[in-house]
């Protein structure tokens, strides 16, 4: 989506909840930014800021200033130009959001705005989402009149488990209706994920293709070079299974593995995404066992510095068992995917930061090529979607290499993003607010969606709930070696970050 391609958004206010925070400053103003150059928002889009810290709008403006003078990006004119005018339309009410003082304020102000039309962001820890949807609802800024909308806007995490993100669902859904609310999903808002529905259904080629007798398995790698850092205090109550699996990698799964929507709205595409996280097999615990391994990071050097052991991470427990690395086997019990197992990994500390999908396809029955005869299987083809970095899609296949002798090689079909697109500087949410303010929920997660997909996770946190450590491994390796045992014991293993066709043996 750009600018020129599509209307702007409707006249509306931007209410943040927590706008003197980090992400206000990190995040949604940049992304509101670069909405406003690109033309997705006009004029009429106006910003109120709540907040804890006394004062006014000055106050606001002024951290707002000195956080973007330090940003390289805003050295570009447009840019400048773009948060100039929008700074004019920033109001800051100070009040604490446990109160109803400050929605009294809210409704005052929105009374008098241009727009009753108004979308509201929750930059407010999750404990506190259920008591600020309730204090709007109770305050009748969720009441949707004469065409004028209300929106909520959460982001992860929904709940802790199954029980937690079903009550959150509950708790919301009684103070708005389904469609004012928009479960944020910031992986939904990456180009290339939003390209898997296109190149899936969009090419006989592949969706033909697209099915258990043709694929052998599929992986689903979030590799991370990060470490916890600063974090300690929200990632040791959470862990990688809880931070990334039920939401990140379980959107790209859906992605992958759903069935062609009747259409492509929302609703259609959210039911189909729901249908296949519901079809995922759900373990007993001895399944759990078997199909889910976690490990967590030793001290070691890591990207040119000394990195402490997680347990040594500030925040953190030094007998903590929160695992920093998450490797599961899960079935997707449908007629189109009964027996091709997905394999989904994640981790921080790792060798590189890389989040793809490798869909490897099956063997063909037999080759006449001529074949070392430890090696008479030819590679089998595979297609890889980069997600990030170096975004693009890779299609490997075998050829003939030039010469007398007839002989394979592996080589790879490649499409880079960069190569063929200015895709920019983009923070990655300017399609989700976007959508927010068009009232699109394509890019957001439904609650049905988000509670099969506890569900799935719930075997592995009750397993490991019960005791035991995280297998430990190196910063910089790619995991614990009981990951790779996960997948080698079925004869496969994991893709490398930076495997080459050409390394592949022929
Ligand atoms: C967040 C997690 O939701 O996603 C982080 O809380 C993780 O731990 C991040 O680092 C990964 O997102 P991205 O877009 O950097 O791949």
């Amino acid at each position: 989506m750009s600018g020129p391609d599509v209307a702007p958004a409707p006249p509306l206010t931007f209410v943040i909840f927590g706008a003197t925070g980090d992400l206000t400053r990190r995040l949604l103003i940049p992304t509101l930014i670069n909405m406003s150059r690109s033309g997705l928002v006009g004029d009429d889009l106006h910003i109120l800021g709540i907040g804890i810290e006394p004062g006014g709008v000055d106050m606001l403006l002024e951290r707002l200033d000195s956080f973007l003078a330090t940003s390289g990006d805003m050295q570009e004119p447009e840019r400048q130009e773009a948060w100039q005018s929008l700074r004019k339309r920033i109001a800051y009410i100070s009040g604490d959001f446990t109160q109803n003082a400050v929605y009294d304020e809210i409704s005052k102000y929105l009374s008098q705005a241009p727009s009753a039309n108004a979308a509201f962001y929750l930059a407010v820890p999750p404990r506190f989402f259920g008591d600020v949807a309730e204090k709007l609802s109770a305050n009748g800024l969720m009441n949707e009149t004469a065409g004028a909308f209300r929106r909520i806007a959460i982001e992860k995490p929904f709940g802790h488990d199954l029980a937690s993100a079903r009550e959150l669902n509950a708790r919301l859904l009684s103070h708005a209706n389904e469609n004012q609310i928009y479960r944020i999903d910031h992986f939904l808002g990456k180009e290339t994920v939003q390209n898997i529905m296109t190149t899936r259904f969009a090419n006989m080629m592949i969706e033909a293709l697209w099915n258990n007798n043709y694929i052998d398995h599929v992986q689903i790698t979030a590799a991370e070079l990060v470490d916890v850092g600063t974090r300690g205090k929200f990632y040791d109550s959470t862990g990688a299974l809880r931070d990334m699996v039920p939401n990140h990698l379980f959107q790209l799964l859906a992605m992958v593995a759903m069935e062609p929507p009747n259409n492509f709205d929302a609703e259609s595409i959210r039911n189909e995404k729901g249908k296949l996280l519901k079809a995922l097999r759900i373990y007993s615990p001895e399944d759990a066992a078997k199909n889910g391994v976690r490990g967590a990071y030793t001290a070691g050097p890591l990207a040119g510095k000394d990195l402490p052991a997680y347990t040594g991470t500030a925040d953190v427990a030094p007998d903590s068992s929160t695992e920093t690395f998450v490797a599961l086997k899960l079935l997707v019990d449908t007629w189109r995917w009964a027996g091709v197992p997905f394999y989904l990994r994640t981790g921080k500390a790792l060798k590189a930061r890389d989040t793809e999908i490798v869909i490897t396809f099956r063997q063909v029955p037999f080759a006449q090529f001529p074949r070392p005869a430890s090696r008479p299987q030819l590679p089998p083809n595979r297609l890889i979607i980069q997600v990030q970095p170096d975004e693009g899609l890779d299609m490997e296949i075998s050829i003939k290499a030039p010469g007398l002798v007839l002989k394979t090689v592996p080589i790879s079909l490649d499409f880079r993003y960069a190569d063929r697109f200015d895709i920019g500087k983009q923070t990655g949410y300017e399609s989700l607010f976007y959508e927010l303010f068009v009232g699109d929920q394509t890019l957001f997660q439904r609650a049905d969606g988000i509670e099969a997909g506890w569900a799935a996770v719930q075997p592995f946190l009750d397993l490991w709930a019960e005791g035991g450590k995280p297998d430990p491994y190196a910063p910089g390796s790619m995991g614990p070696a009981c990951a790779d045992d996960l997948i080698q014991r079925d004869g496969r293993a994991w893709h490398q970050p930076d495997e080459k066709p050409e390394g592949r043996q022929e």
